[in-house]
């Protein structure tokens, strides 16, 4: 039997743990000795209205199991509050859960200003609020851990979901920054795309679905990343169901379609097209430097014939991944 993963003299800050998924994380962590602030602004699913209830009811149930729990009423878009909760209450900060969520789905051509707004005000930007509010705490103590909450819908696309889509991999590309800019201070952030029954859910589930993906069956993937074991950072995981995986780019080898002294054309891209499009032998590219490496050797390969050199694009990509 592997050691129990303990949380004790942690401070965890989850958005959104008055229902559904964030509530099951708050009661974790509150089970494995972490002291929680539980945040909900307890309000409806489209975002309207708030109310205290929602809180408070999963700080009690952390609190009648033995666990240590304050409730945060605001709103994610005054992150510093959320934050100052933590140090009011426990003195520190030490894990970021970015969970809380709206939906206002539309068709795309429907969408108000409003539907794309507030999507992204609660889900990218409330996220960076309250990260970037507990980010100074964290890199003064050299440690972090942070998670943000993206979707299926932004990886893959989902009809009527172009606001949350956009909004969901907005958080992928903040995730994969702060992963870069924390690694020192010992700050690991992590995304997940999490699949779990909730009052989000309903409206696209049928009810027996609902019941059985539980959000129970997400809740250990957050534990394990946020626990000081844990090495991962920059990771992108879908999780349900009981089942996690990790996801990651992959890129075709490509093809140089440019010659020396020669002009670019769309027609020299459509007779490549099938090669461009070809994951044959793909890469799985993991930086920004790699990227560059690979237009950079091109630069090289261009170059060299005119000195009699054909182009081989296929080692050209290879020799940079
Ligand atoms: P939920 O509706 O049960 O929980 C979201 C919570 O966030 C609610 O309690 C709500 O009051 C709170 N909230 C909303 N706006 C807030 C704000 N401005 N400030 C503070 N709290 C606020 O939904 P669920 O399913 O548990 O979703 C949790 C997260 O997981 C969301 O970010 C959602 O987009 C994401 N997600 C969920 C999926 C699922 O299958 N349930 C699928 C993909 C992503």
């Amino acid at each position: 039997m592997s050691v129990p993963l303990r949380f004790d003299g942690k401070v965890v800050l989850i958005t959104g743990a008055g229902g559904g998924l964030g509530r099951e994380y708050a009661l974790a962590f509150g089970e494995r000795g972490a002291s929680v602030v539980v945040n909900d602004l307890g309000g409806d699913i489209k975002g309207d209205g708030n109310s205290s209830s929602a809180a408070d009811k999963v700080v009690e149930e952390i609190k009648a199991k033995g666990g240590n729990a304050v409730a945060n009423y605001d709103s994610v878009e005054n992150g510093d509050k959320l934050v100052q909760t933590a140090l009011d209450a426990f003195g520190r900060i030490d894990i970021v859960i970015n969970n809380a969520g709206i939906l206002r789905d539309r068709t795309f051509g429907r969408t108000s200003d409003l539907d794309w707004d507030l999507i992204h005000r609660v889900h990218l930007k409330g996220s960076f609020l309250v990260t970037r509010a507990a980010w100074n705490h964290m890199k003064n103590q050299k440690y972090g851990r942070i998670i943000m909450t993206s979707s299926a819908a932004g990886i893959y696309g989902n009809f009527g979901q172009g606001n949350y889509s956009a909004a969901k991999m907005g958080l992928v590309g903040l995730s994969n920054t702060l992963a870069l800019e924390g690694r020192k201070y010992h700050i690991h952030c992590n995304t997940i795309a999490p699949t779990a029954g909730s009052r989000l859910t309903q409206t696209v589930m049928p009810p027996d679905l609902l019941e059985s993906l539980k959000a129970e069956y997400v809740a250990p993937l957050v534990l394990w990343l946020c626990h000081d074991q844990c090495q991962e950072t920059g990771g992108l995981f879908e999780a349900g169901a009981g089942w996690i995986g990790k996801l990651r780019w992959e890129r075709t080898q490509g093809s140089i379609v440019r010659h020396k002294n020669q002009a670019m054309t769309p027609e020299g891209v459509q007779e490549k097209w099938d090669q461009i499009c070809d994951f044959t032998n793909a890469n799985k590219p993991a930086t920004i430097g790699e990227s560059l490496g690979t237009l950079v050797e091109v630069l090289s390969q261009v170059d060299t014939e005119d000195k009699g050199i054909a182009p081989n694009p296929t080692s050209a990509m290879a020799s940079v991944t």
